[in-house]
């Protein structure tokens, strides 16, 4: 106890750092993505998106994903294929295969496969081999939706149906497409959509040219985080001159994340009950990963930029998403590539010490190593709910900027962040309203608790 003691005092002495090293973590049951690990397992679960569709031309295309090499490719009657990358003859890469009518054909010796992996011909054997019936290659299924390839890599007997999210499915939406490429482990990029006191000052108050986020992100927020049916919304909510500005990120497990745009000028008022960006946190290997999804927008909807030449691989219209700025100007002005890349490709984790704003890291950890487990013990991974009829899965995020009906109310943290949440759950209890009235509603109901709010502190709204 006495040598606890004096350890604790040392750390705790100025120009200690010899006593401050930091002490070394395992993460690998939430970092460790490749076949056979517990996440990567669970991650297979779902499925996965990892091409803009476009990037994919005539010829196939090498990728890596979730620490396995594959090939994708599109074959001459249109049907989509990803297959392990070596051919399951003698290992050359399928890269270099010549696609067919059907499937794709090794260079080496022929071999052809279907795009399921079915082994179709093996030319060069005797006409009476039976080989090409004892083996396959390995394949994945592939979907393109929203402009996107997605790869489910888990058990086929597991494959869920596809889940169309509603804010992807807004009529008149137009869709933009990007893919953005890290250096770092996946989990940090799904940290830091877990974070929103970082969009008050990555993104407001240390930005130095003030072009990253409104002015508005640098009033200090109030902060909750609100279950939702997978996951939680990460709510950051603030007093903006005279409104209330509401801005609620979703976190969906395992790796799905949406946000209102972040260039709300909050000058006059809106609410907005869809997402206008979607992105998914897709582990390349242990080390790498690439956020990717679209931006979205209608004649409703707040975008950041409605030019589709701002998004694509590697750009997107915010500045530090990518390392590819001049060093100097990446210190005058780091952005969230700076921020997910520069802890190193795996953050020390035991090395931290976290505040009361890092709830939300706590509470995603906490969740998917729950779900992480269950799935080890052979439980089915929650998955998005699927309403009846073919309707889109219900997602929350959401903005929402309301006058203020007295210059007083909602006086401190503690005030907003009761209404935030109050807000909140006006969103997650609209399942049943159709898409072209949430916004109305979801207005209406706002409303009326900003005016009871009123009211507790005496006066008429
Ligand atoms: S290595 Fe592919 S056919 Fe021989
Ligand atoms: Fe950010």
């Amino acid at each position: 106890m006495a040598q606890d003691d004096n350890t604790a005092a040392a750390k705790k002495q100025r120009y200690s750092g010899y006593y401050n090293q930091p002490a070394k973590s395992d993460d690998s049951l939430l970092t460790a993505v490749g076949p056979g690990t517990p996440c990567g397992d669970y991650l297979r679960r779902y499925w996965q998106p990892f091409l803009i569709a476009s990037e994919l031309g005539e010829l196939p295309l090498a990728v890596r994903l979730l620490g396995e090499d594959l090939v994708v490719f599109r074959d001459k009657s249109g049907t989509l294929g990803l297959l392990h990358k070596h051919c399951i003859h003698r290992g050359v890469s399928l890269e270099f295969g010549i696609i067919a009518e059907r499937g794709i054909r090794c260079c080496y010796h022929g071999w052809h496969f279907d795009c399921d992996g079915t082994v179709l011909d093996t030319p060069a054997e005797p006409e009476t081999s039976r080989i090409k019936h004892n083996f396959c290659q390995g394949a994945y299924r592939v979907v393109e939706r929203h402009g996107l390839l997605f790869a489910y890599m888990g058990p086929p007997e597991a494959e869920p149906e596809f889940p169309l999210y509603d804010a992807l499915c807004v009529p008149g939406q137009v869709m933009a497409p990007f893919r953005m490429p890290l250096p770092c482990n996946w989990l940090q990029i799904v940290e830091n959509a877990a974070d929103p006191i970082h969009n008050a000052y990555l993104h407001a108050i240390m930005s130095a040219s003030g072009s990253q986020f409104s002015v508005a992100f640098k009033v200090l927020p109030a902060l909750d985080f609100v279950e939702t049916p997978l996951g939680f919304l990460s709510m950051a909510t603030r007093k903006v001159r005279d409104h209330v500005f509401i801005r609620a990120g979703e976190l969906m497990l395992p790796n799905v994340a949406q946000f209102p745009a972040g260039n709300n000028a909050v000058d006059k008022e809106s609410v907005r009950a869809f997402a206008s960006l979607t992105r998914w946190a897709v582990p390349v290997d242990d080390h790498h990963s690439f956020y990717i999804g679209t931006a979205q927008w209608d004649e409703h909807g707040i975008t950041r930029s409605a030019n589709l030449d701002d998004y694509g691989v590697g750009k997107m219209p915010l500045i530090g998403q990518t390392a590819d700025r001049p060093y100097y100007e990446r210190q005058i002005e780091p952005g969230d590539y700076d921020a997910m890349v520069s802890p190193g490709p795996i953050v020390n984790r035991k090395s931290e010490h976290l505040g009361t704003t890092d709830r939300g890291v706590v509470m995603i950890r906490r969740m998917l190593a729950a779900a992480i487990n269950a799935t080890r013990e052979g439980k089915a991974p929650a998955l998005p709910r699927l309403p009846a009829g073919g309707a889109p899965v219900r997602t929350y995020a959401h903005e929402t900027v309301l006058r203020l009906p007295l210059a007083d109310a909602l006086p401190d943290k503690s005030a907003l962040g009761a209404f935030g949440n109050r807000a909140a759950k006006v969103f997650i209890d609209m399942d049943d309203i159709a898409d072209s009235r949430r916004d109305a509603v979801a207005r209406e109901r706002i409303e009326k608790i900003l005016r009871e709010a009123c009211d507790a502190i005496g006066q008429p709204a």
